[in-house]
């Protein structure tokens, strides 16, 4: 089979090596890739767009594509996998009407008051003064979103009213988050232990993945703004089996039942992320139509099964008769950002140091994921903000950690940078048990 992925971060790039191991799978294309696609053997990167949908279509059909999987939200959300359906070509992940679960918060608030699904108390609005005038009225802190998508940095957690006047303000009157800000959803703020999950859908039954956990803030201790990711681990000790059982009866069942019985079947990647009070009761946070990007990084590393079959089962309706097996070891992983990432930072600096981190010699439980990388004149440099995400596994989760961090020192360009600190929570967590 020969496969497309769509995309060209470090979660593609984890995907395109996962599938190429299927035995099922002869060829591996990425569109756009990175400099880390394009370095591994049997995957081979195509220039063109994750938005050019006509570019992407061609390209699967020319090339006989037998399958396409989409890796962001971007695309979803504008309606790729409709498009590749329509044309007669396979492709997985979630509709343009079931991506709506990302792509607006006010349509997932009100899909899930419909199907009383816990989350918290809202209130979603598209003028001013009502949602400066409902905000006042409302405890601190409150929870400010921009209702479409704003790459991970769309909430605004506001201690004072100031800081909860600026964010309205600067979504619905300054334009600072584009269309996305033109409606905000206001709401209240929960208190507990965050987690998230990952499943496989396929309209009707769930597959979950391993557990993992992410690191969203930009510093060390979980300070600072709010990035993509800095770094992720898998399992992840909070979703023990309780708050696993919690999530899967609590939510996604209801989630993807309800929203079958509302004739937007769900197939793909479902992401939700939720807190669990003080009661057990788990409230969803948000949902993601798609793998995190970097939790696939560290789940791939540990899933044994082939994604493919997977992939194709759910496309069946048959995901009820696949299972998922994982490796016994952790997984972490280090994202390596770029000199003032998530603000605006640098680029073009050559990266140094890879050779050593992927030659064949290379140990088989780690590798460095490429994000925002490209080949220029033979040299890998670094274009994005999250450049590198450096993964290993670990017998414990202390053991990936410290192979992670030994391969995250391996390599080096000017300003790069990475918290030192990803997985303490579940180092944490290990030692009390
Ligand atoms: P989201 O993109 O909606 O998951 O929000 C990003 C982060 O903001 C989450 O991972 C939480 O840490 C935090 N957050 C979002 N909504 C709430 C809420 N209602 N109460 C407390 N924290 C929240
Ligand atoms: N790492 C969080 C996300 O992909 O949304």
């Amino acid at each position: 089979m020969k496969i497309l992925v769509v995309g060209g971060g470090g979660r593609e790039h984890a995907l395109a090596w996962k599938i190429r191991q299927s035995p099922r799978v002869t060829a591996v294309y990425v569109a756009p890739g990175n400099a880390g696609t394009d370095h591994e053997p049997g995957i081979s990167n195509v220039s063109i767009l994750a938005d050019d949908f006509d570019g992407l279509m061609g390209f699967a059909e020319q090339a006989k594509i037998d399958l396409t999987i989409i890796g962001p939200e971007g695309p979803l959300v504008n309606g790729i996998v409709d498009r590749f359906q329509q044309a007669g070509l396979k492709c997985f992940g979630p509709s343009q009407k079931a991506s709506q679960l990302e792509g607006s918060k006010t349509f997932t608030k009100e899909f899930l008051s419909r199907h009383a699904i816990a989350t918290a108390a809202y209130k979603s609005f598209t003028a001013l003064s009502p949602a400066l005038e409902y905000l006042r009225s409302v405890g601190l802190p409150a929870v400010i979103k921009a209702d479409g998508l704003a790459a991970g940095k769309g909430v605004i957690i506001a201690d004072t009213l100031q800081q909860g006047e600026k964010a309205i303000t600067d979504m619905l009157f300054k334009n600072r988050f584009g269309q996305a800000g033109n409606r905000v959803v206001i709401e209240e703020f929960l208190k507990g232990e965050e987690a998230s999950i990952i499943c496989m859908v396929d309209g009707k039954h769930i597959l979950a993945m391993a557990s993992s956990q992410d690191h969203k803030a930009a510093f060390n201790g979980d300070t600072g703004p709010n990035t993509g990711g800095m770094g992720a681990y898998s399992p992840a000790p909070i979703v023990d089996e309780k708050i696993h059982a919690a999530i899967m009866q609590q939510i996604l069942q209801p989630t993807v039942a309800g929203l079958a019985a509302e004739d937007i079947p769900y197939t793909g990647f479902l992401y939700v992320g939720v807190m669990i009070g003080n009661d057990g009761v788990a409230k969803v946070l948000e949902y993601n139509c798609r793998l995190g990007d970097p939790e696939t990084q560290p789940i791939m590393m540990r899933l044994k099964s082939d994604l493919v079959a997977l992939c194709l089962a759910a496309l069946d309706g048959k995901l009820d008769q696949q299972i998922a097996t994982w490796d016994a070891r952790s997984a972490l992983g280090v994202v390596i950002a770029a000199n003032g990432y998530p603000n605006a930072h640098d680029n073009g600096q050559i990266i140094k140091g890879l050779e050593s981190a992927y030659g064949d010699g290379v140990d088989e439980g780690v590798k460095i994921f490429h994000a925002g990388t490209k080949l220029e004149n033979g040299k890998v440099i670094a274009v994005g903000g999250r450049v590198l995400c450096a993964t290993a596994l670990g017998n414990e989760i202390e053991d990936a950690q410290r192979r992670a961090y030994a391969l995250a020192k391996s390599v080096h360009w000017e300003g790069c940078w990475y918290r030192d600190d990803i997985g303490h929570r579940a180092i944490k967590s290990a030692i009390k048990h």
